[in-house]
């Protein structure tokens, strides 16, 4: 991806976030420069990937295939050794209506999806085989507490206000319908490098061509900017 479209990107989505009354945290708007002089204090950020997130997952169309994430809290994986300090997190996203997040499974994250605002969410959903492909099992979910039970290859909408429970190991793709749709997820600790079960090969963190300087930097850019750890 181009870094002039990632910072258009994530200009739109701060305005869209910002619109539905959701707010973003200070080290979202550091630059650049600002990161370069942060010390040890704000390891945790770069530790437990905090912050922006934007990918294509190789598709080259992040219209048709991609995702605006910003991470907003996040443990360590290690965490769940100790079970001390954050075992939880928490990201805000951006789905466009028609694009496409492909379909995946997680191996140890159990995430809750909530529509916080704008168009419908539709999420296809089938249980996954011990061998890690598609089953054509019915697949029982709980959206808000309550238990449903859909076919294979099925879809849930949710609403503006609705939320899905998506447990390990159930494979789930979702868009946006109607419109773009701001999405929030709530789960167990989040770790984008080894936890996510594609079933199709995809590229999770873009290869970036550096066309103009970045406006804020990507969780993938703290390893060139900061320095304090
Ligand atoms: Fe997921």
């Amino acid at each position: 991806m181009k870094r002039s479209q990632i910072n258009s990107i994530m200009r739109s989505a701060d305005e869209f976030i910002r619109r539905h009354g959701f707010l973003l945290p200070p080290f979202a708007y550091w630059t650049p420069d600002q990161w370069r002089t942060k010390g040890p204090e704000s390891a945790e950020i770069v530790r437990n990937q905090l912050g922006w997130d934007i990918t294509d997952f190789g598709s080259g169309d992040f219209d048709k295939v991609g995702l605006f994430l910003f991470t907003v809290r996040n443990g360590h994986p290690e965490n769940w050794k100790t079970k001390q300090g954050k075992l939880y997190a928490e990201k805000i996203l951006v789905v466009q209506d028609q694009q496409i997040t492909p379909m995946h499974f997680h191996w140890s994250k159990a995430e809750d999806i909530i529509n916080r605002g704008g168009g419908k969410l539709v999420i296809q959903l089938f249980n996954s085989t011990p061998d890690d492909r598609l089953a054509d099992t019915p697949v029982e979910v709980s959206t808000d507490g309550v238990l449903r039970t859909v076919k294979a290859g099925d879809v849930v909408r949710l609403e503006p206000g609705e939320s899905i429970t998506l447990p390990t190991r159930l494979y789930h793709k979702f868009w946006g319908e109607g419109g773009k749709v701001l999405v929030g997820e709530v789960s167990l600790v989040n770790d984008d490098k080894t936890d996510n079960r594609f079933y199709e090969s995809v590229g999770r963190f873009p290869a970036i061509e550096e066309d103009e300087s970045p406006f804020h930097l990507l969780y993938s850019d703290y390893a060139r900017h900061y320095k304090g750890a």
